[in-house]
C-alpha cells in the first residue's frame, strides 16, 4: 500500500510502485493539469512538487519531472500538481504569469508555475539567477522566455522579504499567496503517514533519483521489485570528516551543489553541476546514480574522478572502500556485487592553491549529455611546479576515464608546453568510438582542445 497526500487529499493505493507518477496523476486520479509530453525528462510539462518530511518537522519541496518519478517515491510524501495550487484566488505565481503575459497556448504553464513555486519554497538564495535556473528544464515553444523571466523577476521582488532558510519560510509564502493555506497542515498530516521502510533485498532494483532508470526502461520497472534509496536517512547528508567531504549515497546533485561544505571547498562545482540535466531532474538525480549507471560521459563521475573521490560500498558482506577509478570494469560494468550499494562518496579536501576545472561539450548548454567532457585537478609544490595532477575524460573510452601515466609531468611548470604535452598524452590514451555524438577522430581532437581549455581557464594569459 502506498500512502501520500495528493494536493489536499489523502491517497492510499495498491497500484504498483514502479508506475510513473505522471500516469497515476492523469489516468488514475484524473487530474489533467499535469501535461504528458516527452516522457523522458526533457520538456518540464509534467513538473510537480514533491514535499518530503524533514527531521526538524518541516517539509521540503522540490520540483520534479513526474514522468520519471515512480509512484513508490511518493509514499509518505506530499505531491502537488497545478490543481493543488488552483484554489481561488490565483496564487501569486499564477497572477504574475498572467500579468506579465507569460503564457500563450498554456501547455508549458502548469510546469512553469510548479517550478517557480518550488523555487519560492526551497531556493537557498531566492535570487533572480536561481529563479531562472529553476526554469532550465521547462521548455516553452510559443510565449518566449522574456515574459516568463519577467514574471520570475517580479516574483523575486515580491518575496524578497522571506527568511533565507527555506525550512522556516512556509508561513511567509502562505501570507504572500505563493502556497495555499492548506499547506500549513501538511507537516502534521505527513507525520501521521507511515512510509514503507527500505528493506535490503538483493533482487530489488535500487532506485535513487530514477532519472536514468525511468528514462531507459519504464516498462521493465513496472514489474520489478524496487528499493527507494531516498528513504534511507543513513544515505543522506554531506559532511566534512577527517580531511574528506563525505556525501551519502542518496545525495542529490542539487543538494550537493548547494551545500555549504561544497561551496566552501569546491566553489566551482555550484556552476559546473548546473551543466548536469536540469533543475527538475537534479532535484532527484544523485551523484551515486550518476556513478553507478557507468555512462562514459557522466558529468558527476568525470568531476569526481579528477577530484580523487573514493566510494564506500556496503552490502551483506560488510563495507569496503575503493578509489572511483577502480569501480569501472568495462562498458556499463562496475565493481558492484548483487545487493551492494554505494553508501558514500568521499572527496579529499583540496590543499590550498589547488586548481580544478571542468569542461563539457554538448549540443545544448543544459539538458544534454556531453559529446565529451573532462576535468583537471592540479596541485603545485614550493617552486610552483606540479606536485599532483589528475585528468579525467568522458566520451573517449568505454568508461569514464582517468588519464593514466601523468606522473611524468610532475615537477614541470604549468604553462603552454605542459598543456600541449598533456593534451597529446590524453589523446594518445583515448579510445573513442564513432557514435551519434561524433566520430572517434572528432572526439579525440575535442579532448585535446578540452585539456588546453583547462589551462586557458586556470592560467589565463599563460597557456595556449
Ligand atoms: C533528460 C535527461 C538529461 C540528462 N542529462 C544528464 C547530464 O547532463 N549529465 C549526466 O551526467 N547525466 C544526465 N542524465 C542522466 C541521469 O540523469 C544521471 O546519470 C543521474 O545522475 C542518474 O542519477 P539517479 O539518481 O537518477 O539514478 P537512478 O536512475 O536512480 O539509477 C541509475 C543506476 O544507478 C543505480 N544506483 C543508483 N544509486 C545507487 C547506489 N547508491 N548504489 C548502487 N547503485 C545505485 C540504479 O540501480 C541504476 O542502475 C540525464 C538524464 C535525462 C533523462
Ligand atoms: S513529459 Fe516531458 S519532462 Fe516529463
Ligand atoms: S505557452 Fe505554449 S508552450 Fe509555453
Amino acid at each position: 500500500m502506498i500512502s501520500f497526500i495528493l494536493n489536499d487529499r489523502l491517497v492510499r493505493t495498491e497500484e504498483r510502485p514502479g508506475m510513473v507518477l505522471l500516469e497515476f496523476i492523469r489516468n488514475v486520479s484524473c487530474l489533467s493539469g499535469t501535461k504528458d509530453a516527452c516522457r523522458e525528462g526533457e520538456c518540464g510539462a509534467c513538473t510537480v512538487l514533491l514535499g518530503s518530511p524533514e527531521p526538524d518537522g518541516s517539509v521540503s519541496y522540490a520540483a520534479c519531472a513526474s514522468c520519471l518519478l515512480p509512484l513508490g517515491e511518493a509514499d509518505g510524501r506530499h505531491v502537488v500538481t497545478v490543481e493543488g495550487l488552483s484554489v481561488e484566488p490565483l496564487t501569486l505565481v499564477q497572477r504574475l504569469i498572467v500579468e506579465h503575459g507569460a503564457s500563450q497556448c498554456g501547455f508549458c504553464t502548469p510546469g512553469i508555475v510548479l517550478s517557480l513555486t518550488g523555487f519560492a519554497l526551497s531556493s537557498p538564495s531566492l535570487s533572480y539567477e536561481d529563479a531562472v535556473t529553476a526554469l532550465d528544464g521547462n521548455i516553452c515553444r510559443c510565449t518566449g522566455y522574456v515574459s516568463i523571466r519577467s514574471a520570475a523577476g517580479a516574483l523575486c521582488e515580491a518575496i524578497s522579504g522571506a527568511g533565507k532558510p527555506p525550512a522556516g519560510r512556509l508561513d511567509f509564502m502562505i501570507k504572500a499567496g505563493v502556497a495555499p493555506e492548506y499547506f500549513r497542515g501538511i507537516p502534521a498530516r505527513l507525520g501521521e503517514l507511515e512510509a514503507s521502510p527500505d528493506l535490503p533485498d538483493g533482487k530489488a532494483v535500487p532506485v535513487a533519483g530514477g532519472t536514468d532508470l525511468f528514462a531507459r526502461e519504464p516498462e521493465r520497472l513496472l514489474e520489478s521489485g524496487l528499493r527507494f534509496l531516498s528513504r534511507r536517512r543513513d544515505l543522506a547528508g554531506i559532511r566534512e570528516d577527517r580531511g574528506f567531504l563525505r556525501a551519502g549515497g542518496a545525495v542529490t546533485i542539487e543538494a550537493f551543489r548547494n551545500s555549504a561544505a561544497v561551496l566552501r571547498h569546491f566553489p566551482a562545482l555550484a556552476q559546473d553541476l548546473l551543466l548536469h540535466s536540469s533543475a527538475i531532474l537534479r532535484n532527484k538525480a544523485t551523484l551515486a546514480g550518476n556513478i553507478a549507471n557507468a555512462s562514459p560521459v557522466g558529468d558527476a563521475a568525470i568531476i569526481l574522478l579528477a577530484l580523487g573521490a573514493r566510494l564506500t560500498i556496503s552490502g551483506e558482506a560488510g563495507e569496503r572502500e575503493i578509489p572511483l577509478e577502480k569501480f569501472y570494469l568495462g562498458y556499463k560494468r562496475t565493481d558492484l556485487a548483487c545487493g551492494e550499494l554505494i553508501s558514500a562518496i568521499s572527496i579529499p579536501l583540496p590543499p590550498s592553491g589547488a586548481r580544478y576545472h571542468f569542461e563539457k561539450v554538448s549540443n545544448r548548454v543544459t539538458l544534454d549529455i556531453a559529446a565529451a567532457n573532462s576535468a583537471l585537478f592540479l596541485t603545485t609544490g614550493p617552486g610552483g611546479t606540479v606536485s599532483g595532477l589528475r585528468v579525467s575524460a568522458g566520451g573517449v573510452a568505454p568508461v569514464p576515464m582517468l588519464v593514466p601515466g601523468l606522473d611524468v609531468f610532475l615537477g614541470r611548470s604549468p604553462g603552454d608546453a605542459l598543456a600541449e604535452d598533456l593534451a597529446a598524452a590524453a589523446m594518445a590514451a583515448a579510445k573513442p568510438i564513432d557514435d551519434v555524438r561524433g566520430s572517434a577522430e572528432y572526439k579525440k581532437l575535442l579532448l585535446g582542445r578540452l585539456i588546453l581549455a583547462h589551462f586557458r581557464a586556470l592560467y589565463p594569459g599563460e597557456a595556449a
